[in-house]
């Protein structure tokens, strides 16, 4: 236990431009996905969806997200949204988690929400028990109406987060922390 609270101490992301291969073989993304499955789940629903998207995929929705942009100068700052799309071509293995979540008569969808970000989560450190690293990212595409079809969305459903995972043997310098005096207090009445 020893090992994994230093783990959980010092566990950081990696920069998906930095991921190179070996990626996850077959049975290694099953058992991360297995893992990241994992999670407290209120009236046990599974609100969320795995898809990996493979090298071809990506380079196909790298061209339509580009196209996209093209076609809609209303969509701001584009050199940036470029650079964000570009991270789609990086990681060996990119899985998206999709939030199915929606109206329920008893669990409400911000419960259902929250279990997704909790996949994500647990997908990175998953990644990182397998020998990986692993960055949870989004973009501004999946924020876009117009991007849907191409992310192979279903009606009502979000990405919760696009996890890059690969190798990589650059360091990672801390980054700040929260100040946890400024976030705890205790309530005694
Ligand atoms: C929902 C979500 C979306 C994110 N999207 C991005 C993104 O698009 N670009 C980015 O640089 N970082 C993004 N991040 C932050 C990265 O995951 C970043 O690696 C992280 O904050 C560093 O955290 P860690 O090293 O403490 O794990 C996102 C984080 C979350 C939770």
């Amino acid at each position: 236990m020893e090992n994994l609270i230093d783990y959980m101490k010092t566990r950081r992301s990696a920069l998906s431009m930095t991921l190179e291969a070996p990626g996850p073989d077959k049975a290694q993304l099953t058992g991360i996905l297995e893992i990241a499955s994992r999670v407290p789940d209120h009236g046990k629903l599974a609100p969320w969806r795995f898809v990996e998207w493979t090298l071809p995929a990506r380079m196909a929705m790298h061209k339509d997200l580009l196209d996209l942009l093209a076609r809609r100068p209303d969509i701001g700052d584009q050199p940036k949204k470029k650079q964000g799309t570009d991270k789609l071509l990086h990681a060996p293995c990119v899985v998206a988690v999709i939030s199915t979540a929606g109206d329920h008569p008893k669990i409400p969808e911000w419960e259902q929400i929250l279990s997704a970000g909790a996949v994500c989560m647990n997908m990175l450190v998953a990644s990182n028990a397998y020998g990986f690293e692993a960055q949870w990212l989004t973009a501004w595409y999946v924020y876009e109406d117009e991007a849907r079809p191409v992310l192979g969305l279903e009606s009502g459903e979000r990405v919760a987060g696009i996890i890059h995972i690969g190798s990589c043997s650059i360091s990672k310098n801390e980054r700040p922390r929260p100040d946890l005096d400024a976030i705890f207090s205790i309530r005694a009445d």
